[in-house]
């Protein structure tokens, strides 16, 4: 039996997973992320901590916390734990790959979509009463996406469904650029491995899938967009730093590509006031990649999971840092 803090509302059946094993459980049942004043407070004395990709849980936080032992991120992305820092204090980390990679594949098609052939822009103009009749020659044309070059950069499992979907559903040229290169995928997909310049120079689309760590912080600055082919679309469902929204907003402005289309943002949920005003090729969305009933509470009861097995003493599935079991 061990004490474990959830940062924020949970599905029940994740919060029985822990009660099963007689955990006490502290939820906070609000939409409203702890300081981390008051996330250390609630988890003093707690072995578990649940917490999601907004809860900053740096070194400071695990100094305070002698008594954690288990930090389960509902995430498959951990840039918010100072990984490093917890191995050093023997501190399991986990996170959730593998359940959210369709669901936020399909999220990156369906953005690329709705940018290309803009969606967002038609709804609001029929919306306005703007519909009065067909025409060939009409104010909102699009892009074709059937056929074209996309360019994945990252193929991890969710570079690797995106490749997926554009290969075999849409016949496009996929290319990609990523640490190492994967023979399986090129074989499957026909897919090409470059150089990231080369990926920029040749893509019509370009959808980020990379994590977020030093190296790969503003990969897409001003440098990147000149080198983007004007007519291009660049989809981010990956980490909003990863992008340097200053020189991207800079960019479509100046014409030098021509449009993005965003799930997630440099400090969210701030959204930068300049993109917030482009409603032409600019389509926005508030870091709902995985964000399906289904695949939200698989996330959940992975993580609950992951939580049980470490409070146990045992290897987790899903941990992420290198601890001696
Ligand atoms: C993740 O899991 O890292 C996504 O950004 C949210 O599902």
């Amino acid at each position: 039996m061990a004490q474990v803090l959830i940062t924020r509302k949970m599905f029940r059946e994740a919060i029985a997973v822990l009660e099963e094993e007689q955990h006490v459980i502290e939820i906070n049942d609000t939409d409203r992320i702890l300081p981390s004043k008051e996330l250390i407070d609630r988890t003093t004395g707690k072995a578990g901590l649940i917490c999601l990709l907004n809860d900053s849980i740096d070194s400071g936080v695990m100094e305070a916390l002698p008594s954690l032992k288990v930090i389960s991120n509902v995430a498959v992305g951990y840039d918010n734990i100072d990984v490093d820092s917890a191995t050093k204090r023997g501190i399991m980390v986990t996170n959730t790959p593998g359940v959210l990679t369709e669901t936020t594949a399909d999220l990156t098609f369906a953005l690329l979509l709705a940018a290309a052939r803009r969606i967002p822009e038609a709804d609001r103009y029929v919306r306005a009463g703007k519909f009065e009749h067909w025409e060939l020659v009409q104010p909102l044309m699009g892009i074709d996406v059937y056929g074209k070059t996309l360019g994945v950069i990252g193929m991890g499992q969710i570079g690797q469904a995106v490749a997926r979907r554009a290969s075999m559903g849409f016949k496009m040229k996929v290319i990609y650029f990523s640490s190492s290169a994967n023979e399986q995928v090129e074989k499957e997909l026909q897919a090409e491995f470059v150089e990231l310049d080369e990926l920029i120079v040749r893509s019509d689309f370009i959808s980020i899938h990379v994590p977020l760590t030093e190296k790969t912080k503003h990969m897409f600055s001003s440098r990147e967009f000149r080198k983007m082919n004007k007519g291009a679309i660049l989809i981010n469902t990956a980490r909003g730093p990863v992008v340097d929204e200053e020189a991207l907003v800079a960019a479509i402005k100046n014409g030098q590509i021509r449009g993005a289309a965003l799930d997630v943002f440099e400090e969210e949920p701030r959204v930068h006031p300049e993109l917030m005003k482009m409603e032409e090729h600019v389509v926005l969305a508030h870091h709902i990649g995985s964000a399906s009933q289904e695949t939200r509470l698989r996330m959940a009861m992975m993580a609950a999971r992951n939580m049980v097995e470490g409070l146990r003493g045992k290897r987790p599935p899903n941990l992420v840092n290198e601890l001696v079991f």
